[in-house]
């Protein structure tokens, strides 16, 4: 089976960068022909969308890693997942081996990097993106297309709905809900159940005036 990378941004790379890491070939990357602007990415050829899909139609086995992050509250993830399995092909999962990965359960395509954690009696959904030392403790339960920035840590009994974003150094307390397309804000404390489209976010840290770093330490 070919295998392609849908994306050629960062997040692509840093995939590729992972596969590559723990010797998973892939064919190349792919997005629709209007975002192409170079044919080649790290070497390997980037083909146009609609060359897969009609490869596709014609029976031959295509796997893809969907590679977008997390703009529009992880939309334009969704919706190429949704239009990838429509066309026939098989979306693909990668889990990095340093992560631990306890789960009952977990949907089709999540890409889990570096010493992510998902703890026992969890289930994931489909599409959901774990950066690295992100946390996602004991029975909590994620949706479908969520976004789990680099060390955001989620306490026991969590429900998290679809969508969401979890900013870096986010912490969400135990046992409470997150409503679908929730925003927490880098470094913000959710302590409460929050509503669909709710904004969480942290007291910003100022810059002091007149003051410099070495009149301090
Ligand atoms: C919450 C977040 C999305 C806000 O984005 P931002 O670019 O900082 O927002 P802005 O500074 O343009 O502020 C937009 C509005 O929200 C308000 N706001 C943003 N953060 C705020 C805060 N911490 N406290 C109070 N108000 C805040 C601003 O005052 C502003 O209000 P206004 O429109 O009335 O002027 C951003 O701080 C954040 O946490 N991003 C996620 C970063 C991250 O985790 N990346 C990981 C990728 S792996």
């Amino acid at each position: 089976m070919k295998k392609y990378i849908y994306g050629t941004t960062e997040l692509g790379e840093i995939l590729f960068n992972c596969l590559k890491e723990c010797n998973i070939e892939i064919d190349g990357f792919t997005v629709d022909k209007e975002y192409i602007t170079d044919n080649f990415l790290m070497s390997y050829p980037v083909v146009p969308y609609d060359e897969l899909k009609s490869s596709a139609e014609n029976g031959e086995e295509i796997g893809i890693y969907v590679c977008i992050g997390y703009k529009a509250m992880n939309e334009n993830r969704r919706r190429a997942f949704k239009r990838i399995k429509a066309d026939g092909m098989k979306i693909e999962s990668f889990i990095h081996p340093s992560a631990i990965v306890k789960s009952d359960s977990i949907g089709e395509g999540c890409l889990i990097f570096e010493q992510a954690y998902i703890g026992p009696y969890t289930t994931i959904g489909d599409g959901n993106i774990f950066f690295p030392k992100s946390m996602l403790s004991h029975h909590s339960n994620a949706g479908n297309f969520n976004f789990f920035s680099v060390g955001c840590s989620v306490a026991g009994n969590v429900k998290i709905g679809d969508n969401c974003f979890l900013g870096n150094n986010s912490t969400t307390k135990d046992a409470v809900n997150i409503g679908s397309y929730t925003l927490l804000g880098a470094g913000c404390y959710a302590s409460c159940d929050t509503n669909e489209y709710d904004v969480i976010v942290p007291a910003r840290g100022q810059i002091l005036e007149n003051k410099r770093s070495i009149d301090f330490i």
